[in-house]
């Protein structure tokens, strides 16, 4: 059993990312996702997006086909996750897309870069605002039904 210990510590180890660029340690302060709204608003997110409840008839759409934003996803959408999609972009390019649509020829993000222009407590907010938008949908097993001879 003892033998088993530095075993297992290699393993734990090797499973989570220790390097400089990990997630680990990150922590956002609780933001104000009304506040995150107005945000959004502000900074046109519309112009590329579409996101449930929010009518884009009256934005000019800055996209052949807006990217959805929010909806049902089967792994939990993190604060992490949502920082690195806006400030960037590129890092990770959104998936189901034709890529020369929300990509340029260098695989760069068509999204627009508000690094320059948004404060951090507006990202804060931003990100509180639109987390609860995406609804974890556990993945359904299929189940077969069992023919007998
Ligand atoms: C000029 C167009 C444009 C604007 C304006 C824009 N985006 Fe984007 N955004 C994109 C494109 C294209 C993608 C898909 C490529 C990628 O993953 O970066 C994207 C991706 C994202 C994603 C990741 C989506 C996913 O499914 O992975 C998030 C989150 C996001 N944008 C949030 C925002 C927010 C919040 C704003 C406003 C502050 C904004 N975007 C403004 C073009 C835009």
């Amino acid at each position: 059993m003892k033998a088993l210990i530095p075993f297992a510590v290699v393993l734990t180890l090797a499973g989570c990312d220790k390097g400089a660029d990990s997630p680990r340690g990150f922590s956002l302060p609780e933001g104000n996702p009304s506040k995150g709204e107005q945000v959004f608003m502000k900074y046109q997110c519309l112009a590329c997006h579409s996101l449930k409840g929010y009518n884009t008839d009256n934005i000019e759409p800055e996209l052949a086909n807006r990217v959805l934003l929010g909806g049902n996803v089967s792994q939990i959408k993190t604060y992490a996750e949502l920082v690195t999609s806006v400030i960037n972009p590129s890092h990770k390019i959104a998936q189901n897309y034709i890529p020369s649509e929300v990509s340029d020829d260098q695989g760069h993000s068509k999204m627009r870069n508000y690094n320059d222009a948004m404060t951090v407590s507006e990202l804060v907010d931003l990100v509180a605002f639109l987390q609860p938008q995406y609804q974890l949908v556990p993945f359904k097993r299929t189940d077969y039904p069992i023919y007998l001879p």
